[in-house]
Formats: structure tokens, sequence, C-alpha cells
């Protein structure tokens, strides 16, 4: 497999790399984005006083609700005639939050998607099936661009089109598919019906998955049903898109930061306070080469540690738990929904299509769990049904520490994923107001 020389150079080599770039960041942006202007001097820091990577520290986070305040362009460090190319992540309540592109952000966006997808074993020879959305969402372009760049041959699906994606999968033969783990097991259900019952004998070989949290368990199920590899790639629109981290096939132990291009902290997601690699907080990052958006410890939300490089020199993140704001309490414990999807798919007969529901009862919040029985399964009787549900209940209770409401529906019943998955509904009155 080839790799860029800076992904096994030594680590004094990146190191001095990232410092140079660093500064050269908090040069720019703060020369041409006035927000980053007043936000360091507000604290009453300079450029100049970035001596060495830790130094970093000194300056203040950037939040989403910054870039939201410079709607739509205010954070552009670039006059307009030099963006290319701009995104915008959906965000579930208020207005997007809008990106923009150099030529040289697009282009330094395909080599890193590309050394993901040499990271994950794809080479020139390869087909890749790309259904990321196209548009506004940054999954399908920055899959894309990366996929050309590495000479592979691109099928742009995008999403939706169930049946016609899993129809032209048997036609086209493609070697790597990109799409969110969700919207993946429609793909397969599909793939299952036009096969005979088995999508295994496929010809994918790799599967790269990513833009929502997924959890080991769905990793083996996507496994055994495409006969595939899955792989976790990881990134933010505020970053760059798909590919802020990868997954390397030869470990498969975890994403791998390109740390050339950006530079993780971890901090206390409460206080801020930076936490040491191996710990345990929301992940921060700092933009090393980005030109028309750079962005200076961006609090991602995401939670999750960093760990040491293992075939790289650069530094690994373990799965995202979730996001700090995806977080669930209930009566005063707090879950996340991986956690619960952990132990449904421990159980066999249960597939791994849920859905939680958060409802209020006087003042007390209670949490339902709507989960679908396995094709196979679907001859079991009413006592059957209502064992699996108290065995999941039980552990539940035992493995996270809360009482669950548990229902076991037919397959097929629960709405599917059309992309990023919805796995949450909040019935309580007070959060529809
Ligand atoms: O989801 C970019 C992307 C596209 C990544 C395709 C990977 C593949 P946004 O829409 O801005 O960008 O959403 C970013 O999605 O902060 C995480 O909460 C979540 N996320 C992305 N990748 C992963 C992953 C794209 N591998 C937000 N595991 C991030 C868990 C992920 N969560």
């Amino acid at each position: 497999m080839t790799t860029d020389p800076i992904e096994t150079a030594s680590l004094d080599e990146l190191q001095a790399l990232q410092t140079r770039r660093m500064k050269w960041t908090l040069e720019h942006a703060y020369r041409n984005v006035p927000m980053y202007r007043r936000k360091f001097d507000a604290v009453g820091v300079h450029p100049d006083d970035f001596k060495q990577l830790s130094d970093i520290r000194l300056f203040p986070c950037t939040t989403k609700q910054d870039l939201r305040d410079n709607y739509p362009f205010d954070t552009f460090a670039v006059p307009m005639e030099q963006i290319v190319r701009i995104h915008a992540s959906s965000g579930t309540t208020g207005k997007p939050t809008v990106v923009g592109y150099t030529q040289k952000d697009i282009d330094n966006w395909a080599d890193i998607v590309a050394r993901s997808l040499r990271a994950a074993g794809g080479t020139p020879h390869d087909k890749v099936h790309v259904s990321y959305g196209y548009g506004l969402f940054t999954g399908g372009l920055g899959a894309h661009y990366g996929a050309e760049r590495l000479g592979a041959t691109v099928i742009p699906m995008s999403g939706g089109q169930t049946e016609k994606q899993a129809q032209l999968i048997r036609d086209f033969r493609p070697d790597i598919l990109m799409v969110t783990p969700s919207w993946c097991l429609n793909l397969i259900e599909e793939l299952e019906r036009q096969m005979g019952g088995d999508a295994s004998g496929c010809s994918l070989r790799v599967g790269v998955f990513g833009a929502e949290p997924w959890t080991q368990g769905m990793r083996a199920e996507i496994e055994r049903r495409l006969g595939i590899t899955a792989l976790d790639i990881y990134g933010l629109s505020e970053v760059m898109g798909p590919g802020v981290a990868m997954e390397c096939i030869d470990s498969r132990d975890g994403p791998t930061i390109w740390e050339d291009h950006f530079y993780p902290e971890i901090v206390d997601p409460a206080s801020g306070v930076p936490r040491a690699d191996g710990e345990q907080g929301e992940l921060l990052f700092t933009t090393l080469t980005k030109e028309a958006l750079p962005v200076i410890r961006y609090r991602t939300r995401d939670l999750t540690r960093l760990l040491p490089g293992s075939t790289r020199t650069m530094r690994r993140m373990d799965r995202i738990t979730g996001r700090s704001d995806d977080m669930l309490i209930i009566r005063g414990v707090n879950v996340f929904p991986s956690q619960l999807e952990e132990e449904i798919f421990k159980i066999e007969h249960l597939a791994p299509h849920y859905q939680l529901e958060m409802h209020r009862h006087g003042h007390l919040d209670s949490l339902a769990i709507k989960v679908e029985l396995r094709e196979s399964s679907l001859t079991l009787n009413q006592e059957q049904r209502c064992q699996i549900c108290n065995h999941l209940r039980r552990r539940i209770k035992s493995m996270v520490g809360i009482s669950t409401d548990i229902a076991i529906v037919n397959c097929g019943s629960l709405p599917r994923s059309e992309g990023k998955a919805l796995r949450v509904a909040d019935l309580r009155p007070a959060a529809n107001q």
C-alpha cells in the first residue's frame, strides 16, 4: 500500500510541520477574519505568542455559534473571488453553518480523501460507489473528488433510490462503497431481496462508513451481511468534510487523524479545560492548511479520546461515543444512543433497526425503545417476544443503568434512514414548546 511520506515521518518532523502550519493559520485568521481578531484581542493573545504546539491552548475556542453569528460569509479569510465552492451543514435548528473552499482547499481535500481511500486499501483499479448525498452536504462531493484523485472509477449515486442502487451494484460490480452505516442497512435489505436472501456474494470488498455514530455491533452486522471489511471515516463540514480521519485497513483500530492538516485536542466538554491524550472528552480541531475558512480550536461537540498512532505516526481517535448535544438524560443518568445500540445488537432475534422515544410522565422522563424483529424470527410467539423484551430491558438496566419500555415491532415497520439516521424522537411536552 502506498502512503504519503508524512504519514510515517518521525514525530519530530510531523510536529515541526504542524508548528509551522499552525503559526501560518493563526496569522492568516487574525489578519483576515474580523471575528478571530476580536476573539484574540478580547483575551489579549496575538499570533506572535505562539511559539510551540502547546501554545495553541492560549487561544480561544471557536463554536458553531461563532460561525452562525457570522452567517453567511463573514468567517471567510479570502475575498469571494477566490472561493470556488460552498457547502453547508444542515443543522437541526436555525441557520445552516456555511463553509467555503479555495481551489487549493479543494485540492487538499481531494488529496486527503484519496489518502483515506488508500488507507482503506483502495487503488486506481477500484470502482467506488458513492451513496453519500451530493449537494450542500460535504459527503457526496468530498468522497467523489477523493475517489477521482485516487484514480478510481467513481459511480456518483448520491442518496435515495434504494432499489436502483442495489440493481446497479449488481450490474456495475463496484469494489468500494461509501455511505452512512444506517443507510447501508437499507441497501443490504434491498440487495438481499434481489439476491435471494444473501448479499454477501456481492462484488463489494470494502465499505467506508461515517457521517454518524455507529457501533462495533453495527460493523459486525454490515460485514457479515455484505461480506466486506467495514471501515470508519470521520469528518465535519466546519473542518473540511469527510476525511479528517480515516481508519486504516491494516490495523482497523479507529480512525487515524490526518494531523498534517488538522490538529486535534481533547477538552472537558463543560469547562473547556484541556485533557491529556487517552482521556475521554470533547474533540477540538485547529485546521493547519485551510485558506478559505481557517478554524481555530473548533469545538466539534463529538466525544472521544485521542490514542497513540499505530500504523502511522499520527494519532488515532477512538470511535465517537456520541455528540454532547445527543446525550439523553434519563432520571439523572447520562445515556448515549450508541450504548443502547450495543445492547440491541447483542440479541440475535432483533434487527438493527430501532427508534428511541423520550416521554414525560408528570415530572419524570422515560425512554421507550421500539426495535424490529429479524425476518427470520417472525414466527416467534407472543411469549417468546416478551422474553426478548425482558432480556433486553434487564441488559440495559445492568449495563447502562436506566429502566426502559421496550416494544418489539415487525421487521420493516420503522422508518428507514435517508442519510444520517434520526434515532431519537423527543415527545416530552416541554421539548416541543
Ligand atoms: O458528516 C462529513 C462526513 C461525510 C463524514 C461523510 C464522514 C462521511 P457534517 O454533516 O458536518 O459532516 O456532520 C459532522 O457528523 O461532528 C459527527 O458528529 C458526525 N460524524 C461524522 N463522521 C462520523 C463518524 C459530515 N465516523 C458530524 N463517527 C460530526 C461518528 C461521525 N460520527
